[in-house]
C-alpha cells in the first residue's frame, strides 16, 4: 500500500474530500494508470484547468473561474449538470431499500419509464433498456437481424453509432475503425442524404435495417427535407427496418422530443441514451414496434435473450423518469427550439460578414459553424500552411481561444472537420446566449487578422502535429 493510499483511506468514503486532495496530482495519476496520450493532448491545447465543480450549464475550474459548457459531455447534460430534481430522485432511491436488479423478477421502475417514453412516441410499443448508446445500437442490430431473418445493415458515411464491435462495424469514420478489423459482415455504407444509393442497397431485399442519425453528430449534417420520410418509405417497400439513432438528437436536443418529428418520419426502432441519464447514471433505451419485438422474443425460453445485468437498475430508471419530468416542467424542448433559432440567426449573420465561415447548420441546440478555405490571398496562404500539417486544424483556432479567452467549452465536429459544434444544455439563458454570440464573433473576427494571435497559435499547433 502506498503512502497516498494510507492517507486516502483516512477519508473513508468522503469522496469529495478525496477528489479535492488529488487536485495537484490527478493528471499524473491518470497519465500513469490510464490514458497518457489524452493527458498530453489536453495539456497541449491548454484544457488542463482542473475543473472542480459543475452546475447547470457551467463548469468551474480550481480557481473558481466559470466556463460555459457547450459540449455537455457529448450531449449528456441536456438538463444541465447536477440538476437538483435528478439528485433528489436519486437520493430518494439511495435512501430507500427498494429491491434492485432482481433478475428473476421484473423492474417496476423500468415498466414506468418504458410507459412514459412510449407515451411520447405513440407509434412504438416496446422498450428494452441498456447501459450505453453503443449497447442500444448492438441491441437494435440484433433485433433487426433476428426479426427479419436478414443479415445486412445499411449505414451512412460519417455516421457515429459507437465503438463496440457491432457499432464500429457501422461507423462511418475510418479513424475509429483503423486497426480493429475485421468487422461484422454485411454492413453496407451509403452516402448520407442519397436516396438513390439507399434504394440501390435495399432493393435486393437482403438488408435487415437502415440505421441513421436524423442529424449526424459528426459534422452536424442535416438531412434534406424529404430524406428521412422517403428513406422510411423505401425501407417499408423493401422489408427493411428503419432505425433512428436518436442517442444524441433525442429528448429535446433539436427542439422536438425526437429529431425525426421535424420531418414526419416514423422509424421502426428508436434509440435513446445520453440525456436520459439526467447527467448522472448511464442508461439507454431501444424503442420498437411490437412486431419486431415479438418476432425475436417469441417463446418463453427466449425471454432472456436480450438481458444485460445492470440495464434496468433503479438509479438509471429513476434518473430517466426524473429527466422526462424536468423536460416537461421546465419546458426545455420549447426552449431548445427558440434559443436555437436565436443562435442560428446570430451565427448566420456572421456567415454573411466573415469570409472564413462557409455555412451554419443545425436544429434547436445542435449547431455547427462550418469554415472553409478563404478566397483572399493572405488568409488563404495562412490557411494552407496550417491545413497542410493536418486537415481540420483550422477549427482549433476557433475552439482553443473560445476556451482560453472566452471560457467557452466547445468541440470540433469530427476528425478532419472544419465545423465547430455547439451542444449547449437546453436551459441556457439570455445572458448565456449573449456570452456565446459575443465570444464567437470575437474569435472569428480574430481569425481574419493575418498576421495575428490566431495564426501564431495555428503555426504552433501545426509544428506540434508535424513533430508528433
Ligand atoms: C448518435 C450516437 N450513437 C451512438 C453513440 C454511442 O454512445 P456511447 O458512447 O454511449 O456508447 C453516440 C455517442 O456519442 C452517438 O452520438
Amino acid at each position: 500500500m502506498s503512502a497516498s493510499d494510507t492517507v486516502d483511506n483516512n477519508f473513508g468514503h468522503d469522496i469529495t474530500a478525496l477528489f479535492a486532495r488529488h487536485d495537484k496530482d490527478y493528471q499524473e495519476l491518470y497519465s500513469r494508470h490510464s490514458n497518457e496520450q489524452l493527458v498530453r493532448m489536453l495539456k497541449m491545447i491548454g484544457y488542463d484547468v482542473g475543473f472542480s465543480r459543475g452546475e447547470g450549464p457551467y463548469l468551474y475550474d480550481r480557481d473558481g473561474v466559470r466556463y460555459l459548457d457547450l459540449l455537455s459531455g457529448f450531449g449528456v447534460f441536456a438538463i444541465g449538470r447536477n440538476h437538483p430534481a435528478i439528485r433528489a430522485a436519486l437520493n430518494n432511491v439511495l435512501n430507500s431499500s427498494l429491491p434492485n436488479l432482481l433478475q428473476m423478477g421484473v423492474s417496476r421502475l423500468a415498466a414506468i419509464l418504458a410507459e412514459r417514453l412510449l407515451q411520447r412516441v405513440p407509434y412504438l410499443d416496446k422498450v428494452l433498456f441498456a447501459n450505453s448508446g453503443g449497447e442500444a445500437v448492438e441491441t437494435a442490430m440484433k433485433f433487426a437481424r433476428g426479426s427479419t431473418g436478414r443479415a445486412g445493415i445499411v449505414y451512412c458515411e460519417h455516421a457515429f453509432h459507437g465503438v463496440s464491435y457491432g457499432a464500429l462495424s457501422i461507423n462511418g469514420d475510418e479513424s475509429f475503425r483503423s486497426g480493429f478489423g475485421p468487422f461484422v459482415p454485411d454492413c453496407i455504407r451509403v452516402p448520407f442524404n442519397d436516396l438513390a444509393e439507399l434504394e440501390q442497397a435495399l432493393r435486393h431485399r437482403t438488408m435487415a435495417a437502415f440505421i441513421v442519425e436524423p442529424i449526424q453528430g459528426k459534422g452536424v449534417n442535416v438531412p434534406a427535407a424529404d430524406y428521412l420520410k422517403t428513406a422510411a418509405a423505401l425501407c417499408r417497400r423493401y422489408g427493411t427496418l428503419f432505425i433512428a439513432d436518436e442517442i444524441q438528437t433525442g429528448l429535446g436536443r433539436t427542439g422536438r422530443f425526437l429529431a425525426v418529428e421535424h420531418w414526419g418520419a416514423e422509424p421502426d426502432i428508436v434509440l435513446l441514451s445520453k440525456a436520459l441519464s439526467g447527467g448522472y447514471v448511464p442508461v439507454s433505451a431501444v424503442l420498437m414496434r411490437k412486431a419486431v419485438f415479438d418476432k425475436v422474443v417469441d417463446r418463453m425460453d427466449r425471454a432472456l435473450v436480450a438481458v444485460s445485468t445492470f440495464a434496468e437498475n433503479n438509479l438509471a430508471m429513476a434518473a430517466g423518469i426524473a429527466t422526462l419530468d424536468v423536460l416537461d416542467s421546465e419546458r426545455l424542448i420549447e426552449k431548445a427550439a427558440s434559443t436555437g433559432e436565436r443562435l442560428m440567426r446570430a451565427f448566420s449573420d456572421m456567415a454573411r460578414r466573415y469570409e472564413l465561415v462557409r455555412e451554419v447548420r443545425g436544429k434547436g441546440l445542435m449547431i455547427a459553424i462550418d469554415f472553409a478555405r478563404p478566397q483572399s490571398l493572405g488568409l488563404r496562404t495562412a490557411w494552407d500552411l496550417i491545413e497542410a500539417a493536418r486537415e481540420g486544424l483550422f477549427s482549433q483556432l476557433i475552439t482553443i481561444p473560445l476556451f482560453s479567452e472566452h471560457k467557452i467549452l466547445s468541440q470540433v465536429a469530427g476528425t478532419d472537420s472544419h465545423a465547430v459544434k455547439f451542444l449547449p444544455p437546453l436551459a441556457i439563458s439570455e445572458s448565456d446566449c449573449e456570452w456565446i454570440i459575443k465570444a464567437v464573433d470575437a474569435v472569428i473576427a480574430a481569425s481574419h487578422r493575418v498576421p495575428g494571435a490566431a495564426w501564431s497559435l495555428g503555426r504552433k499547433l501545426a509544428s506540434n502535429v508535424v513533430r508528433t
